[in-house]
C-alpha cells in the first residue's frame, strides 16, 4: 500500500471566523505571513503526497488563485529586481499537482470526502482539514503514512483532550497496541457527556482506505443532519482494521480566534525571520 494522494475539504462557512470570514476563505487568512492552507499544503508534500485535491464551495476562489502562477505580479518582480519574492511567489505555484472541485450543497465533512471519489479511485488517501495547523519535527501526515502503510489499513491521528472538550470532537474506543498506537473500535462523532467513549478524538488528520467510500454513500444524516465522516469510519472499522495514532507535535485549531492567535504567535516563534523581534516584542509588553 503507497499513499500518494492527499484531500483537503476547504468548504464551509467558517462561521468561528466571522465577520472575516464573510468576505476571505478562512483557509486563506494569513497565520505568520502565510495563508493557512499554505501550511496544509506544504504538510501535505513534506509528507511525500505528490497529487491534492482541494474542496472547495462558492466564495473560495481565491484559493485557486493562491496555488495559480500569477505572471503580471512575477513579471512586476522581476523588473523590480526583488528576486527573492519572485521566486517564492513561483514556487508556491508549483508545490504539488492540485486539483480543485466544488462542494456545491454544504452536507457535511463526509459529503465533502465522498467529492474525492473520482480523484481517488480505489487508493488510499491522506485527508487534512483546514483549521488544524500542526507543528512537529515529522509532519504529522506522514507520521500516519508510515504506520497506515506498515499495517495495510486506514490510521487516524488523535490526541487526548481535556473531558470539557470532548464533544467538539469525536470520541474513540481504543485498543492499545503500543502506548502510541491504537486499534479502533468504535467512534462518536460530538458525544454528549454520556456517550463519550474516550478522551481520545481524532484532529483533523486521516488515512483512509478507499473502502469507506461505500460507508459514506450509505451514510444516513449524522450530528447537525449532517453526512459525518465519523460515522462512516465507525462502519468501517466494524469491517477492518483501523489504527488511531498518538501523533507526535502541537496542534492549532486555527479555526476560532483564540486557535488562530496561538497558531500565529507559535509559528511567528518558529520562523528565525521574526521570531527574535517577537520575544523582544512580547517581553517589552505591559499586561
Ligand atoms: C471535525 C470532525 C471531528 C474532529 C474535528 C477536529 O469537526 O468532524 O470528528 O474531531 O474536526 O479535527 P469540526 O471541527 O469540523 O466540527
Amino acid at each position: 500500500m503507497k499513499v500518494k494522494k492527499a484531500v483537503i475539504p476547504a468548504a464551509g462557512f467558517g462561521t468561528r471566523m466571522l465577520p472575516a470570514a464573510k468576505a476571505v476563505p478562512k483557509e486563506m487568512i494569513c497565520i505568520a505571513g502565510r495563508p493557512a492552507i499554505h501550511y496544509i499544503v506544504k504538510e501535505a508534500v513534506d509528507s511525500g503526497i505528490e497529487d491534492i485535491l482541494i474542496i472547495t464551495s462558492r466564495g473560495k476562489t481565491a484559493i485557486e488563485d493562491y496555488f495559480d502562477y500569477s505572471p503580471e505580479l512575477e513579471s512586476r518582480l522581476e523588473m523590480s529586481g526583488k528576486t527573492d519574492l519572485l521566486n517564492e511567489v513561483h514556487e508556491i505555484a508549483e508545490m504539488a499537482n492540485i486539483t480543485f472541485i466544488r462542494q456545491k450543497e454544504l452536507k457535511g465533512l463526509g459529503h465533502a470526502v465522498m467529492h474525492a471519489k473520482s480523484f481517488t479511485g480505489d487508493e488510499p488517501f491522506a485527508v487534512l482539514l483546514g483549521d488544524d495547523i500542526m507543528r512537529s519535527d515529522v509532519p504529522v501526515t506522514k507520521q500516519l503514512i508510515e504506520n497506515a502503510e506498515k499495517y495495510e489499513c486506514s490510521c487516524v491521528g488523535v490526541k487526548c483532550v481535556d473531558s470539557s472538550d470532548i464533544s467538539k470532537y469525536s470520541s474513540l474506543a481504543v485498543e492499545p497496541i503500543t502506548d502510541k498506537l491504537f486499534d479502533v473500535k468504535k467512534l462518536i462523532e460530538k458525544p454528549t457527556p454520556d456517550k463519550v467513549l474516550s478522551n481520545y478524538a481524532i484532529l483533523g488528520r486521516y488515512v483512509l482506505t478507499g473502502d469507506i467510500y461505500s460507508f459514506l454513500e450509505n451514510a444516513e444524516p449524522g450530528f447537525g443532519g449532517e453526512i459525518q465522516l465519523t460515522d462512516a469510519l465507525n462502519a468501517l472499522c466494524n469491517k477492518e482494521r483501523m489504527l488511531a495514532l498518538e501523533f507526535e507535535g502541537e496542534r492549532f485549531d486555527s479555526g476560532n480566534i483564540c486557535g488562530y492567535m496561538e497558531a500565529s504567535i507559535q509559528l511567528a516563534l518558529a520562523n528565525p525571520e521574526v521570531s527574535e523581534w517577537l520575544k523582544n516584542y512580547m517581553k517589552g509588553l505591559t499586561l
